[in-house]
């Protein structure tokens, strides 16, 4: 039928219903998109809990997917289902914009940010072991291939969006083997890309001076090692009225993974109070990595208006609005 397919994992906890809002806009502005949802819980398979193969199958077939919040427990004996996604499709590369919604106050009306996280390893590598009793130790891995394929991606995607500028955040004046690794790859790193510029800045200083005054962020692309991106990039979140507005992509050579930053917030759920906007954003990111550019337009031109026009806000951005009634809100702006 010349549509698109795209895996849908919908996620726990408010996860149906902010997929609910994407469908729903999405058939109302014509996407030519047929969701193809999918069960991603882990099943027992020969002694080993596995991610089922049809979601696997389902996600390599279509090349892109849209994932609602999967709930993480803390502690061991788990290894998060999010991390086993990104693993499982080599999704190396995390893109996280953050950019002030115009009509939404917040002390800082001019965040225009764009984050990569390296989405594989660090201190996400899961390695980790009691030396004796009370003491334990968590490895954070970097290699060099992780580096490079991450570091070219942001210096690819620097160039593509026209900020042609990458700086490299990093803290090798402690971790001078690890972060200096990922350094030394920049420094490599840069000289193949000799329209762009190349600099580096320290994490500590960088959430001193991006909560001054994010502008002169605007114009760069911020490339860092795994957890620093995870911990930065609510930072930014914070900066712009939260996380119920910031979207992501999980990007891999074979396949990308869209989902928002935010978790599966079990308080509310099923309740019709969440905020679908950032899993919004996450799809407008995913039709523009699909080329679908006009739709992504228009689908976010109808976010921001009713976001601009503050009559139908979600809780979490101070309004009173159902999740259903905000998105109505949207599709009567796509008219
Ligand atoms: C994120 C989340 C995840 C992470 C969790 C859910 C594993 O916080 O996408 O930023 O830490 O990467
Ligand atoms: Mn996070």
């Amino acid at each position: 039928d010349g549509k698109y397919t795209v895996t849908l994992i919908e996620g726990d906890g408010i996860g149906p219903e902010i997929s609910k809002s994407v469908k729903d806009i999405y058939s109302a502005a014509n996407v030519p998109i047929n969701w193809e949802p999918v069960d991603v819980t882990p099943r027992l398979k020969d002694g080993k809990t596995v991610i089922p193969d049809e979601a696997i199958q389902s996600v390599r077939k279509n090349y892109v997917a849209l994932k609602g919040p999967l709930a993480t427990p803390i502690g061991k004996g788990h290894v998060s289902l999010n991390l086993t996604l990104r693993r499982t499709f080599n999704l190396f590369a995390n893109v996280r914009p953050c950019k002030s919604i115009a009509g939404y106050k917040t002390p800082y009306d001019n965040v225009n940010l764009v984050l990569v996280r390296e989405n594989t390893e660090g201190e996400y590598s899961g390695i980790e072991h009691v030396v004796v009793d009370g003491v334990v130790q968590s490895i954070k891995l970097i290699t060099r291939e992780a580096s490079e394929r991450v570091l070219r991606f942001a210096f690819q995607y620097a160039e593509g969006i026209g900020k042609p500028k990458v700086r490299v955040v990093h803290k090798a004046t402690i971790m001078k083997m690890s972060d200096g690794l990922f350094l030394s790859t920049a420094r490599d790193i840069s000289k193949e890309y000799p329209n762009v510029e190349f600099d580096t800045e320290l994490l500590d200083n960088a959430c001193l001076k991006i909560t001054t005054d994010p502008a002169p962020y605007s114009d760069k692309v911020l490339v860092m090692p795994n957890l620093y991106g995870d911990i930065l990039s609510d930072m930014c979140a914070g900066l712009i009225g939260g996380l119920g507005l910031t979207p992501s992509g999980n990007i891999g050579d074979e396949c990308s993974i869209f989902e928002a930053v935010h978790g599966s917030a079990p308080d509310i759920a099923g309740r019709g109070l969440a905020n679908p906007t950032a899993l919004l954003l996450s799809s407008i990111m995913m039709l523009q990595h699909m080329g679908l550019n006009h739709y992504a337009d228009k689908i976010q031109n109808a976010i921001f208006a009713t976001l601009a026009e503050g009559k139908m806000l979600t809780g979490d951005l101070g309004g009173r609005a159902k999740t259903h009634e905000y998105a109505d809100a949207i599709i009567k702006k796509l008219k």
